[in-house]
């Protein structure tokens, strides 16, 4: 045994019980790697809500359950505010932006993102405005297709891109515009191949993957295209900068990078301008689009579900006026509906991992600063202690019993604590202006019997993906 693998056993003596790990490998003999999630929970059954698992020789600790992620995100949120390896992006962000950052650097990072957002109107009246003018540009496309059979993926990535692109490039862009195109195919083909058997693959064995030929090796490659993209978009601002009127999120960082330019220990540099960029446009489109085609292919299993819907919005809104976010308040169903969409779509189902940021005593077992935690959110997401019917898909799972809303806290699509999903508010405003809006004006006719349509996702890795379809949209 060498000096470093005895004080790496020191270090992580006080873990919690887990499956043995082999050398090397770890646990892989005892997981499925093409369903890596599956398997997770799985050992949690024999485990326990929180047990130690080896991804090839690096430890981690597996929180499965509400109550076991409440205690940690939540009730000790500084303590677990740490981000962990996420190997198919490490080698591009290389720990830098907002999503993979970690420490001090992304403490400010965080609270630079959210106050310019603040700034350009997130929250506010004047981004509602904009959410509600893309949800018509985008029931005008929808016209378009005359009720004829399409695939929404793109309609949808453009519309759900489109907000993010206004705060962080300052412009929407059309649906026809090719390179936005190309942009959001980039986007949409990293998220699947991070949740497909090549992207588990990586996440489980990244030192090998990385020489190994194969798909996964283009989710780099497609980093840097983004990343050229944004590079331009920063020039183009660059020389149209104007320090007293700045346009969108790449000024205020060009106009924080020249006041802190004397100051050698800030953290805002162009690197971290650059990535903390793309990860802003890349988790601003996918998620919110994905969401979004998961929900529309649900709702065609469920047409007892859209109907309801529709009489709702029928009743609350009419059809003389775009929905707002008042009428929320007054459309109990709709919002359950969403919520139940968004826990049974489960887009990100073991969250993004976290670290512990110092040595800590945790439920009797000491975690030394820095362990990857991985917070499986789809087990709080579907306890069976908290929801009666975890595993289907059931839109009472948010209403009580006279048919107001009902929060839950067992509800973690957005995650929780520190590092709770910074777009919240506005992922929020979008999934309920846009799925309004298209229901508002269309009625969903799918190309089979509903009761055959398969509303399992197609992968999960990362991202839980929808299978692929088509459909119809019957103005109404
Ligand atoms: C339905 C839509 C969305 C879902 C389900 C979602 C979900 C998530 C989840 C699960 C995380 C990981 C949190 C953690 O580490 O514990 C996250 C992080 C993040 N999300 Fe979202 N997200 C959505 C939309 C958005 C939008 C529209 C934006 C645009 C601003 C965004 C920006 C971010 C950022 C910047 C982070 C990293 C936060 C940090 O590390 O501090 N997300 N999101």
């Amino acid at each position: 045994m060498t000096d470093k693998d005895s004080s790496s056993r020191r270090r992580f003596r006080g873990l919690p019980p887990g499956p043995t790990p082999l050398p090397f490998i770890g646990n892989m003999l005892q997981v499925d790697v093409k369903e890596l999630i599956t398997s997770l929970r799985t050992l949690s059954k024999s485990y326990g809500p929180m047990y130690t698992f080896y991804l090839g020789s690096r430890p981690c600790v597996v929180l499965s359950g509400y109550q076991v992620l409440k205690e940690a995100l939540i009730d000790r949120a500084d303590e677990f505010s740490g981000r962990g390896d996420f190997p198919a992006v490490q080698m591009w962000s290389k720990g830098n932006g907002i999503v993979y950052g970690t420490g001090e650097r992304w403490r400010q990072l965080r609270r630079f993102a959210i106050s310019t957002f603040k700034n350009f109107g997130m929250g506010k009246r004047s981004m509602e405005e904009r959410i509600k003018e893309e949800a018509q540009f985008l029931v005008a496309e929808f016209h378009k297709t005359q009720g004829k059979p399409f695939d929404p993926t793109f309609f949808l990535s453009c519309a759900g891109s489109n907000i993010i692109c206004t705060l962080v490039f300052g412009d929407r862009f059309e649906y026809t515009d090719k390179k936005f195109l190309n942009l959001l195919d980039l986007i949409n083909s990293n998220w699947k191949l991070m949740s497909s058997t090549w992207g588990q693959l990586l996440f489980t064995f990244p030192k090998i993957l990385r020489h190994v030929p194969g798909p996964h090796r283009q989710i780099y490659k497609n980093y840097l295209k983004l990343a050229e993209f944004v590079r331009e978009r920063i020039e183009m601002n660059q020389q149209t900068l104007d320090p007293n009127a700045p346009r969108d999120f790449i000024d205020c960082f060009l106009i924080k990078l020249q006041q802190d330019k004397n100051n050698p220990s800030t953290h805002f540099n162009e690197d971290t301008m650059l990535k903390t960029t793309v990860n802003l446009f890349f988790a601003g489109t996918e998620t919110v689009s994905s969401t979004l085609r998961y929900g529309l292919r649900i709702l065609m299993r469920h047409p007892e579900v859209e109907e309801k819907l529709h009489e709702e919005i029928d009743r609350v809104i009419g059809a003389n006026r775009s929905p707002c976010m008042e009428d929320r308040s007054q459309m109990p169903y709709t919002d359950a509906v969403i919520h139940e969409i968004q826990r049974y779509a489960d887009i990100v189902p073991m969250g993004v991992p976290h670290t512990v940021t110092r040595d800590i005593q945790f439920r009797g077992y000491h975690l030394p600063k820095d362990l990857n935690i991985i917070p499986l959110l789809c087990t709080s997401q579907f306890d069976p202690t908290q929801f009666k019917n975890p595993n289907s898909f059931d839109p009472t799972h948010f209403l009580d019993k006279q048919g107001k809303f009902k929060k839950t806290d067992a509800f973690m699509a957005f995650s929780a604590g520190k590092r709770v999903c910074l777009g919240e508010g506005l992922a929020v405003m979008e999934l309920f202006i846009f799925l309004t809006t298209i229901l508002q004006n269309f009625k969903l006719k799918p190309l089979m019997n509903p009761q055959d349509i398969d509303i399992t996702p197609e992968s999960t890795g990362l991202g839980s993906i929808p299978r692929p379809y088509q459909f119809c949209l019957i103005p109404r």
